[in-house]
């Protein structure tokens, strides 16, 4: 029997994932398909429910569904449910549950394509939304030293970091153009973009979210948008000497969690990777 699994999402037609997915399903002679299913939010719960037949290994979840397929799910892990968002859907003999690899998807690629291990950092962390919450989350389980995070709405900012207080970090806030953010770019080991600042054909293309003059050259600069790999933030940051990682890399790592979840077998990353470059014509 041909097992299969896809991606909800509206609108879908761009994303990466089938290739990169069908790739690794390949590699490993798994007999599998990825699909991408357009999914309108009428049409959610009936696709949802739909996985648990026996030949649906899972699904991936994402924009804009990833918040509101929590409620058609059996069971929720304790990190999506901190984060607020399930990205991965485990068929598990008909009962589905729901979990957050964004999180150790962006563990895995500092770790394993900057070498860096994020504990006792100083990291500013851009956005509030849910790719921030994710990293966020990550942050505070990997004991992150201080964390400050800021954000154009800077109540989104705040409530996340008051959040993440009751759980002991040490976090501060602020919004996007205030002054005390550029001094903590200039003391962060890390700067992580979480927003679509940057993004290719997005309303702030072109654009950085921080000023070059806040890049410190010692620092790390992460930007979670993948498309243009290199975004103005990371063409910044290279000239001031930092070290840069772009998006695809956390693309990459969640999905390999995703695939690893699914097959209880290690994901080939390196084949993703490829496939995820070819599809995307880098
Ligand atoms: P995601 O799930 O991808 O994080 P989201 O929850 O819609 O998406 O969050 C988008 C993030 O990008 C938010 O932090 C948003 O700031 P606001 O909370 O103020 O909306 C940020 N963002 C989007 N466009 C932006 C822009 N032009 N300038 C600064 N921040 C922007």
């Amino acid at each position: 029997m041909t097992l299969h699994a896809g991606i909800f999402g509206y609108p879908i037609r761009h994303s990466i994932s089938p290739a990169m997915h069908n790739a690794a399903f390949g590699s490993a002679e798994i007999d599998a398909v990825y699909e991408a299913w357009e999914t309108a939010p009428d049409r959610l719960a009936a696709g949802v429910a739909a996985l648990r037949d026996g030949s649906f290994l899972g699904a991936n979840v994402t924009v804009p569904h990833k918040q509101a397929v929590m409620e058609h799910l059996d069971d929720i892990d304790s990190l999506a449910t901190r984060i607020g968002a399930v990205n991965t859907i485990v068929n598990q003999n008909g009962r589905l549950l729901g979990s957050n690899t964004d999180a150790l998807g962006f563990i895995n690629s500092l770790k394993n394509e900057a070498g860096v291990n994020v504990s006792g950092l100083n990291v500013v962390l851009i956005g509030a939304g849910g790719a921030a919450r994710a990293a966020a989350y990550a942050l505070v389980d990997e004991r992150v030293g201080e964390l400050t995070i800021a954000n154009r709405t800077v109540e989104r900012a705040e409530s996340l970091a008051t959040e993440l207080r009751k759980t002991g970090a040490e976090t501060v806030s602020y919004g996007i153009s205030d002054p005390d953010l550029l001094s903590a770019c200039e003391r962060a080991d890390l700067i992580v973009n979480s927003t679509s600042v940057g993004m290719l054909h997005g309303p702030a293309e072109g654009e950085s979210p921080i000023p070059a003059s806040a890049i410190s050259p010692g620092c790390v600069v992460y930007d979670m948008v993948y498309n243009p790999s290199r975004t103005p933030l990371l063409t910044d940051a290279e000239k001031s000497g930092a070290r840069i990682v772009g998006g695809l890399p956390m693309l990459v790592h969640q999905g390999a969690a995703a695939w690893t979840r699914w097959t209880g077998r290690e994901a080939p990353v390196e084949v993703m990777f490829e496939a995820a470059r070819e599809a995307l014509g880098l």
